[in-house]
């Protein structure tokens, strides 16, 4: 067994003047991040990427075993080669895998088997959950919570890019197998999400959605028994 790591003092950020103004002025950026399906041709300069990654990468996740990859692609040879394999994936998609209800609720996005925004993204960063730890610190290359973890550290990448004025989708091609064949990976790391990076384009549009009040996703305490 290892020893426990050594305790450090912990680097508070200065407590703000106002929190709760703080944690509003947040919620003010946050809001108007939207998914976003049209960029512009504009490029994004990989130190940009190489931030956001490094900002994903401090997240919290089971027994810190960092269970995550992202592998950023910008060479538009490897974009089509991406876009072309997602598009025939979809197309089974929309003509038959899906369901009905699947569709209907799909509906209001608009959405098809058509991936443009998978080349026309001068950033695709592609998300893989790693069942076992490459490098283990301890002598087990268990890893834990992937799920939870993965899906906390692409909530910061979505977070971070925001924060720069980038734009992104959280694209799911259903199934996403082909990813770790085009790109390479070993067999331990999943596909989980295909996220496009970018600048909006100049006429960009979003659908005009509706997000749940505080008072329909927040619940204090707990309701009284039913009699
Ligand atoms: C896990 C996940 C998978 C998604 N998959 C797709 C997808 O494959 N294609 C797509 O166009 N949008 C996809 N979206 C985007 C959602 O449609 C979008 O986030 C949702 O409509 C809310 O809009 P907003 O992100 O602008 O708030 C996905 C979002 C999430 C979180």
């Amino acid at each position: 067994m290892s020893e426990p790591a050594p305790l450090i003092p912990l680097e508070p950020l200065p407590l703000p003047a106002d929190p709760l103004a703080a944690a509003d002025a947040f919620y003010e950026i946050m809001r108007r991040r939207r998914a976003v399906r049209t960029f512009s041709d504009r490029p994004v300069h990989r130190s940009l990427i190489e931030s956001v990654i490094q900002t994903a990468g401090t997240t919290p996740s089971g027994a810190n075993k960092q269970p995550w990859r992202f592998v950023a692609v910008q060479d538009p040879m490897l974009k089509k080669e991406i876009r072309d394999a997602a598009e025939a994936e979809e197309h089974e998609f929309y003509s038959r895998r899906a369901s009905e209800t699947w569709l209907k609720d799909l509906h209001p996005f608009g959405t098809d088997e058509h991936k443009p925004f998978l080349e026309a993204a001068p950033w695709l960063i592609v998300v893989f959950k790693c069942m076992k730890d490459e490098h283990p610190e301890s002598e087990s290359d268990q890893v834990y919570y992937v799920n939870e973890s993965v899906g906390i550290a692409v909530g910061m990448l979505l977070s971070a890019l925001h924060h720069a004025g980038l734009v992104a989708l959280t694209h799911t091609p259903s199934p996403m197998k082909f990813l770790g064949t085009i790109l390479r990976r070993p067999q331990y790391e999943r596909p989980f999400l295909l996220i496009p990076v970018g600048w909006p384009a100049e006429d960009c549009h979003v659908p005009n959605i509706s997000r749940k009040r505080l008072d329909e996703i927040m619940v204090v305490d707990r309701p009284e028994p039913s009699s």
